[in-house]
């Protein structure tokens, strides 16, 4: 359905209409080790090619005129990984803001960090907080990394400060509705999550962004991440734009 035909039915409740661009568009990058095996390379090399995928996709984005771009970089279970590649990643990470801080300020990005990222040391903490400092002013794109996020753990989270201003007579238990436990969640303010796209194949969530999820158009794409590019995305905002969105109503 193009948005030029789009009859006033699919309006959504949302106030988006079918054919409309996504505001927000959330990544889980999959596929980095095995675009590493297939060639025969160490994973840390399939991180670093997905690195530069993120630096394409980044550009794409802020093209297309999406407003928020959510990536999941380091899982809460990621953890669980070798010492070596979780050093890796942090790494790369690290050397990811150092070169891209100035072009990030450039394009008008704002980066904003959802997850734990204080595990990450003080080293890499400083590098991170200081970008979110020097990108705060900018509003074509924000960009959310995910580090050390899990949404289980984000929802308990908000469930627990609701909890603590109910037990101090703040708020009263009754009147809990979903907008208040959205405003306690690390996605606070950012526009409602309109695509989900996970590559590699993995047809799952992970973890991430389960309450933001719920009306989101999931997309699982085979493509591994090191090889999505920019004609990729565009062809999921395509995909996107041809669905009909319904929020549950007809
Ligand atoms: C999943 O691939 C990818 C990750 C766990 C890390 C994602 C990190 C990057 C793309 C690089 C750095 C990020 C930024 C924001 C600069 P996998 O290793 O699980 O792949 P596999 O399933 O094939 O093993």
């Amino acid at each position: 359905m193009n948005a030029g035909t789009a009859s006033s039915e699919e309006t959504s409740v949302h106030g988006q209409e079918a054919g409309n661009a996504p505001r927000h568009v959330a990544i889980i990058m999959d596929g980095n080790g095995r675009w590493a095996i297939k060639r025969g390379l160490p994973r840390v090399a399939g991180h670093r090619a997905g690195a530069e995928a993120v630096r394409k996709i980044l550009k794409a984005a802020v093209r297309a005129g999406v407003e928020v771009l959510t990536l999941y970089a380091f899982s809460s279970e990621n953890w669980r990984r070798s010492e070596e590649e979780v050093s890796d990643l942090k790494g790369l990470l690290g050397f990811y803001l150092e070169r891209e801080l100035d072009e990030l300020d450039r394009q008008g990005v704002r980066l904003r960090l959802i997850g734990d990222h204080m595990a990450f040391g003080p080293q890499l903490v400083e590098r991170l907080e200081r970008a979110v400092e020097r990108t705060a002013g900018n509003d074509r794109l924000t960009l959310v990394v995910a580090l050390n996020y899990g949404a289980q753990s984000e929802i308990v989270s908000a469930a627990r400060r609701l909890a603590a201003k109910a037990a101090t007579g703040k708020l009263d238990p009754d009147a809990i509705d979903e907008a208040h436990l959205n405003a306690e969640l690390a996605t606070h303010g950012l526009p409602e999550l309109d695509l989900l796209i996970r590559t590699s194949g993995e047809k799952r969530l992970s973890n991430f962004l389960l309450w933001q999820a719920a009306y989101a158009e999931l997309l699982f794409i085979d493509t591994l991440w090191p090889d999505f590019d920019e004609a990729a995305f565009g062809a999921a905002l395509a995909e996107f734009g041809g669905r009909q969105r319904r929020f549950g109503g007809r």
